[in-house]
């Protein structure tokens, strides 16, 4: 599909007068002033991307803010998919140094990107799955606790649940506090009894941030772990690994980074390596490159985190699409995404205050995240009203949940007030 002359020559900035909502009468007035390259002001030009919708394959008459719940897979990633799809109909060609090709160079890709060595990486399909690697691995013992957020998503929530219940340990979920410093909370947690604290960067409904680094400080004063579920920030939210030093860290691929369903990175420490894999996998031995010695069956394991790789890592349809994505991530850069979305979701927020709708504060939410809180209420059917109007967006607990990403451009952005206008008028 060809995209649009406004999608490739759209710029993600807009005019600072736009900021009140707009009436469906007035869009396409705007929209023309846009192209004729009016209103175009970063505020911070050297770490601004521009609009990337041409890489995508989104028709103009969506504008999708949904990247927390799916992202749209890049042209090049598609790609991709549909060539290593067609591999699998010519298997004389599949080498046994191919299984080995696949998984490394996605490993590689997932490690360069989150700032660490391939040999601490283990591919997995879900974050459920990382989850059930970490809560079987460390440490908790009767009597001492596991915080979790409250609200969280359950891949993280049921794991800790299931290991704090069979340790005779207490997991404990910390309440939402009403000035929104997640921070604080877990921090005043923290204590001789704390065994793990199974963490995201940002709360998965609203952006909620938290500091992950003071966190870590704070386990390491008791001998605490940290598991992290970056589900939601990496691939938009920088994350300095030596900071922070999660024991365990997982990321399913099919949001913010890009990628397709069922994948996904699960990150563990060095101190880690040596533990137990969920599955009993031949290919995460060692010496399962020679295909022709496979029953010569072997103890030891691939090195460092291989051994908690899911069964069939190889996955020769979905890993190169992976990797794809992940080579774009590196192009634009973290810390460039997160700048981007950060203007987005700040101008979104304050063109629908004026609607009564607020957010978590700029300092204690995630850039890229925008959950939309009203005083006044919402419709139940909220989410339903604005993809009638083309617009997509999630509810997510109290929150009408915007996510942009480098796709959207200012059509969509009008589109969105326009749509949230129409569908919180009263009457
Ligand atoms: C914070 C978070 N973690 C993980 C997931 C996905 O979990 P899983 O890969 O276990 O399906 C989601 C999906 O919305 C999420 O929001």
């Amino acid at each position: 599909m060809q995209s649009s002359t406004s999608d490739q020559t759209a710029c993600p900035f807009w005019n600072k007068t736009w900021v009140k909502p707009l009436l469906p009468a007035q869009m396409p007035r705007r929209v023309m002033a846009h192209l004729a390259g009016t209103g175009c002001q970063p505020d911070n030009p050297g770490m601004l991307l521009p609009c990337q919708r041409a890489l995508f394959e989104i028709p103009d008459h969506v504008a999708y803010f949904n990247c927390a719940y799916m992202s749209p897979l890049l042209r090049s990633v598609r790609e991709a998919g549909v060539r290593a799809v067609a591999l699998k109909t010519r298997p004389w060609e599949l080498t046994p140094a191919m299984f080995f090709e696949s998984m490394e160079t996605a490993r590689e890709g997932f490690a360069t990107l989150a700032g660490t060595a391939a040999d601490n990486v283990a591919l997995i399909p879900a974050a459920s799955y990382g989850m059930a690697v970490a809560a079987l691995n460390l440490p908790v013992a009767r009597g001492q606790q596991v915080l979790l957020l409250d609200e969280e998503f359950p891949s993280t929530i049921y794991a800790w649940q299931d290991r704090a219940k069979s340790a005779g340990a207490e997991a404990v979920l910390l309440r939402r506090p009403a000035d929104d410093d997640w921070t604080r909370v877990v921090l005043e947690a923290i204590s001789a009894r704390t065994a793990v604290a199974a963490l995201p960067h940002c709360h998965w409904t609203d952006g909620g941030l938290l500091d992950l680094a003071r966190i870590r400080t704070a386990l390491d004063a008791v001998g605490a772990t940290l598991a992290l579920d970056v589900t939601q920030s990496l691939g938009a939210l920088p994350l300095d690994l030596s900071a922070v030093r999660p024991d365990m860290m997982v990321a399913a691929c099919y949001k913010w980074l890009l990628g397709p369903y069922s994948t996904g990175f699960l990150y563990v420490a060095p101190r880690w390596h040596q533990g137990t894999p969920l599955e009993r996998s031949w290919i995460s031995r060692e010496g399962s490159e020679d295909f022709s010695r496979l029953v010569d069956y072997r103890a030891g394991f691939r090195p460092g985190a291989r051994r908690y790789d899911v069964g069939e890592p190889s996955n020769f349809a979905l890993l190169p699409m992976v990797t794809e994505a992940l080579r774009q991530l590196g192009a634009w850069t973290i810390p460039a995404i997160q700048q981007t979305l950060a203007a987005y979701c700040r101008e979104l927020l304050e063109a629908v205050e004026p609607l009564g709708f607020t957010a978590v504060p700029a300092d204690r939410r995630a850039g890229h995240f925008l959950g939309l809180r009203r005083a006044r209420g919402m419709s139940p059917d909220l989410a339903l009203r604005l993809a009638a109007a083309g617009v997509y967006a999630s509810v997510r607990g109290n929150s009408l949940r915007v996510t942009p990403h480098l796709y959207n451009n200012r059509p969509d952005l009008d589109r969105f007030v326009a749509a949230l206008t129409a569908a919180t008028a009263p009457g």
